[in-house]
């Protein structure tokens, strides 16, 4: 029996979008030319290259100048970093996306570190990493995708999630840490869960907010869900669908939507969950990277 009510993350998206796209008309007003997002590919990775094509489909519908650098495989490190070189320096380019994973040759570290903190959109550059910590949220960009699950869990718990105990399975630098200081600084207590993690199931039944974030196919059980509790699943595993014809595959999260949704009182889909809201996240750092760059002020919150 399904007891749990789906957080619809396409609509929820659609609301930033719209809400951003109204800004954009704004800031272009003010400033002239509309916001530029710059987003590089390296390689032919056929995830990589839809993830790059929505997120400058994206750009385009909200009003943003889009920019896609595509670039072979084998291309150097030192020709990645100077194409990164010249996205800083170009005062049109308000914000800068290197997609990831980069090839084993790069060294995608160094290349983030390279990206200018105030263009970094994606907020996993060190200064970025530093200013979230500290709940610098006025300079900071948030990562997009820990900051959608914000989003997600105020739009059915109401603003107000000081005291919820939120329990973070996965410890990525992408999501699983960025997602700890945002829930930390919104006064949850937080627990960040992992493969080491002693009695995992244990863990994860106390959680009022389970983020499962751990990139392994529907490992997270119904059995593990709190009665009630609100389930955000940023997985997105392909697996074999025999069900639907020879070599066929469908999107699955980390979670067992199917068992979870017995128990959890709030459950995202996927796909239609975070996906979507991770997208409208990078547009909204994008607008406010660079309504900070031109000082036009905005209204935008980053989450
Ligand atoms: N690869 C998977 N997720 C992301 C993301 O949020 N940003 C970038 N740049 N690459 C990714």
């Amino acid at each position: 029996m399904t007891v749990a009510k789906t957080i619809d993350g396409k609509i929820i998206a659609a609301c930033v979008t719209d809400n951003i796209a109204t800004q954009t008309e704004d800031y272009i007003h003010e400033t002239g030319t509309p916001p530029c997002l710059a987003v590089v590919l390296v390689g032919e990775d056929p995830a990589s290259a839809v993830y790059v094509r929505n997120k400058g489909r994206a750009a385009e519908k909200v009003g943003f100048k889009s920019i896609q650098h595509t670039l072979p495989v084998d291309t150097t490190e030192s020709d990645l970093i100077a194409l990164i070189t010249t996205l800083n320096d170009d005062p049109a380019v308000n914000g800068i996306l290197v997609q990831l994973p980069l090839p084993a040759h790069i060294d995608a570290t160094k290349v983030i570190e390279l990206i200018a903190p105030e263009k970094d959109v994606d907020g996993f550059h060190p200064i970025n990493v530093g200013r979230l910590g500290a709940g610098d949220f006025d300079k900071a960009l948030i990562p997009c995708t820990p900051a959608g699950c914000i989003i997600l869990a105020k739009s059915v718990l109401g603003e107000n999630l000081s005291g919820l105990h939120t329990v973070i399975i996965g410890r990525s630098n992408i999501v699983g840490k960025p997602a700890a200081q945002l829930f930390l600084a919104e006064n949850c207590t937080v627990t960040i869960a992992h493969s080491r993690t002693r009695d995992i199931e244990d863990v994860v039944r106390r959680a009022d907010i389970v983020i499962a974030a751990v990139g392994r196919a529907e490992i997270i059980k119904g059995a593990w869900i709190k009665p009630g509790a609100t389930v955000i699943d940023v997985g997105i595993n392909r697996i074999a669908a025999p069900e639907k014809g020879e070599g066929k595959t469908r999107l699955v999260g980390d979670v067992d939507f199917a068992s979870a949704a017995t128990a959890a009182g709030f459950i995202t889909p996927v796909p239609g969950g975070v996906g979507p809201m991770t997208i409208a996240l990078l547009m909204a750092n994008t607008l406010a990277a660079a309504c900070r760059q031109k000082g036009v002020p905005h209204l935008i919150k980053s989450f």
